[in-house]
């Protein structure tokens, strides 16, 4: 079974962390100054060299560890315990780089014991105000994607951290919420085809209070004209599904999110060469997100009501594929003209972004999809694209964003770039794809019709989402190699500041 895999189990640690278990993590600190940063010997720190016989201050006496974030010595007691010291970055840095430090510093312990320990000490306030980011570093940090190795490595199951209660609870909530992402991103095609996400989904969320689930199956699909969703996944035997998470915790109008879920990518008849084709089973990175969200946003009891909208499909070239040149009826009665069935993720959320707009009645909108080559083209894997008209819902992104460490890069939305999608299309309104230059923006404007005046906002997440290229410039809490769950974070700081009235 792919899905769904938990994080380690998280209680609270009491006592002297050092004697709370026998694999314990301890924060090692860099003294701030314009000088080479020092790694601060101090307090705990302190402590734990004493009980390893000084080694710590040996390693850094022969400069073998900094204290830079992500940076780990492991050292023995003598009555065999196992400390790893974790460089923690610069103390006293800006509050964004503290918190990000905190998730590397966490998360990087954590990997270097997550074969060797069942049970790990975290004492989480040694990071200060970063105490929560320690921790949901450290959970995001021992995440394995292990469902299909014949030997499981992963051994850790419980994570004890100084928090209280509701804060690790918290924590959880939101590792729950990244974990679930993942898994999806990453999960080979036919495990999570359109019907069997559905399905997975379905029971999944039915743990969850507040929460519904409704699954339009194809015949729905096909009779309430949902043209964008049909086409793109018609050539596949295993046929498209919109699935529609509810989460029931407010008042008013939801926010709605839509996540591009293509199960896999082949580019359809347009097919796509070959040597890279494989990475696109990530091509469903932005409905893992929309699905994590729902997760958390339930989990953590948020008071908003919140719609994911998740539309599955899968784009191959067979003898039913829609067809370069077809023109489709989408689901708000736009025809559109397919110039490439390549350019199948925004038909796919046009129709479920119109849906949100028109039926469900958002308040605002905002997509995650791996749109473009040309979005990751131009920022690589740790950065996506934001398109909105919106500057306040960009301004509350971007601070998010600082907060989370998934970044953002504002792009414009280009008036005049319109007339190509128009020009292309001589006989539907637009076509789906018109030229190469400003890819990723003409996507955008593309998508834009169908918000139809709403509150909008565009992640073109096809850097981060997928992320398999970010190597050694991966933050240390993303799985090395696999899709690290972008944007669920992101979003519950979003959803929460706007709660709070924070960004107004
Ligand atoms: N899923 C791809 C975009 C993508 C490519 C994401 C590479 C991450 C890495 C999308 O469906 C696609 O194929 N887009 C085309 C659009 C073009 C045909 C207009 C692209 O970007 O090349
Ligand atoms: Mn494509
Ligand atoms: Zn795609």
């Amino acid at each position: 079974m792919v899905l769904y895999t938990r994080p380690p189990r998280l209680e609270a640690l009491e006592g002297d962390p050092l004697s709370a278990a026998r694999f314990v993590v301890v924060p090692v600190f860099q003294s701030k100054g314009d000088g080479e940063a020092k790694p601060l010997i101090e307090g705990l720190a302190a402590r734990a060299d004493e009980a390893v016989g000084g080694a710590l201050s040996r390693a850094v006496e022969a400069g073998l560890f900094r204290g830079s974030a992500g940076e780990t010595l492991t050292a023995f007691t003598g009555d065999g315990r196992v400390v790893v010291f974790a460089g923690a970055g610069e103390k006293g840095a800006e509050p964004w780089r503290l918190a990000e430090n905190a998730r590397a510093s966490a998360a990087a312990a954590v990997k270097a014991l997550v074969e060797k320990a069942g049970e790990v000490a975290l004492p989480a306030s040694e990071y200060g105000e970063a105490a929560l980011e320690a921790v949901v570093g450290a959970l995001l940090g021992a995440y394995r994607f292990e469902a299909f190795k014949s030997e499981r490595k992963a051994k850790l199951s419980r994570v004890l951290a100084d928090l209280p209660r509701e804060r690790l609870e918290e924590a959880l909530a939101l590792a729950e919420g990244v974990y679930l992402a993942r898994d999806i991103a990453n999960a080979p095609p036919h495990e999570v085809a359109p019907p069997r996400l559905a399905e997975r989904l379905r029971d999944l969320f039915s743990r969850l209070d507040r929460v519904e689930v409704e699954v339009f199956d194809y015949d729905r699909l096909v009779r309430e004209g949902f043209g964008g969703i049909v086409n793109v996944g018609r050539g596949s035997d295993e046929k498209p599904r919109l699935i529609i998470v509810r989460y029931n915790g407010g008042e008013g109008d939801p926010v709605a999110i839509v996540g591009k879920t293509i199960v896999f990518d082949s580019g359809g008849i347009n097919l796509k060469p070959s040597h890279m084709m494989f990475e696109m089973r990530a091509d469903k990175a932005g409905g893992a997100a929309a699905a994590g969200i729902a997760w958390a946003a339930a989990r953590l009891g948020l008071p908003v009501n919140l719609v994911a909208l998740i539309p599955a499909a899968i784009n191959v070239p067979s003898g039913s594929s829609y067809l370069p040149s077809d023109v489709v009826r989408m689901w708000d009665g736009t025809y559109v003209e397919v110039t490439n069935t390549d350019a199948e993720g925004r038909l796919v959320i046009a129709d479920a972004i119109a849906y949100a707009a028109k039926q469900i009645g958002a308040s605002e909108i905002i997509d995650l999809a791996t749109l473009t080559g040309a979005a990751w083209i131009a920022l690589g894997p740790l950065y996506a694209a934001l398109f909105t008209r919106d500057d306040k819902l960009a301004r509350a992104l971007e601070e998010a964003s600082r907060r989370t460490g998934e970044r953002l890069w504002r792009l414009p939305l280009v008036d005049e770039y319109k007339a190509m999608l128009g020009k292309k299309a001589p006989l539907g309104d637009v076509a789906n794809a018109a030229m190469r230059a400003g890819g990723a923006i003409c996507a955008a404007l593309f998508l834009e019709r169908f918000a139809h005046g709403k509150r909008w906002a565009h992640l073109d997440i096809a850097g981060p989402g997928i992320a398999s290229d970010a190597g050694p410039m991966a933050p240390k809490y993303w799985p090395q190699g696999l899709a690290p769950g972008w944007g669920v974070r992101l979003i519950i700081d979003y959803l929460r500041s706007r709660g709070s009235g924070a960004s107004g």
